[in-house]
């Protein structure tokens, strides 16, 4: 498979990357990984004008960073989120790539399956519910197969993550697929 994994801490050295980092480790090893740190993009919102329904090609009319993002994502079996818990969401940046995606641009990717890859400050499990949640729901509106989440709490300061028994968790999912 081609895996691409998105990548949304604006942070460098990130708890996310971290993760994403050992996920990718055990995944390379079957697999062709591409990790793309989706702040190294512009990519503005969607505002919803739904000219891309009709246009030609059906491209947006913002020339961003997404036409990249989409070349990558229409090469890609799998499809890996990875990010910072931001007020019980992801990342502004990711959730931009994922509006995006209301196009039929779609129609080009062949993504069959995911995984979710979160980090949050707090240790309560409760703070990755509404992340999960609507993982769920666009996991089962686009019938992909979710191969697998590692959640990892109580990780705050770039680094933290480190030692922790979930980097091993995101190793043998990757490893495994
Ligand atoms: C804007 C912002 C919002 C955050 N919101 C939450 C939150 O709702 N719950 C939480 O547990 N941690 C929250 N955090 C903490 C981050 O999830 C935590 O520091 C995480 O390790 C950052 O991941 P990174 O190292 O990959 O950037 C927030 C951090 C920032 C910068």
């Amino acid at each position: 498979m081609n895996i691409l994994i998105l990548t949304g801490s604006p942070r460098k050295g990130s708890n996310t990357d971290i993760l994403a980092k050992s996920f990718a480790d055990g995944a390379s090893i079957n697999h062709n990984v591409e990790i793309v740190s989706v702040c190294d993009y512009k990519v503005n919102p969607c505002v919803g004008c739904n000219s891309c329904f009709t246009r030609e090609g059906n491209k947006c009319f913002q020339n961003d960073g997404m036409a990249d993002i989409y070349a990558k994502m229409a090469n890609a079996d799998m499809l890996v989120v990875a990010s910072p818990v931001y007020f019980y969401g992801i990342s502004a940046q990711l959730k931009n790539i994922i509006d995006r995606c209301h196009t039929p641009m779609r129609k080009n990717f062949k993504i069959k399956s995911t995984a979710l890859l979160l980090v949050a400050g707090s240790s309560k499990s409760c703070v990755f519910d509404a992340i999960v949640k609507q993982y769920e729901l666009i996991v089962d509106y686009f019938h992909f197969e979710d191969k697998g989440r590692v959640l990892v709490g109580g990780v705050n300061d770039k680094g933290a993550i480190a030692g922790r028994e979930e980097l091993k968790q995101a190793y043998l999912l990757g490893k495994n697929l």
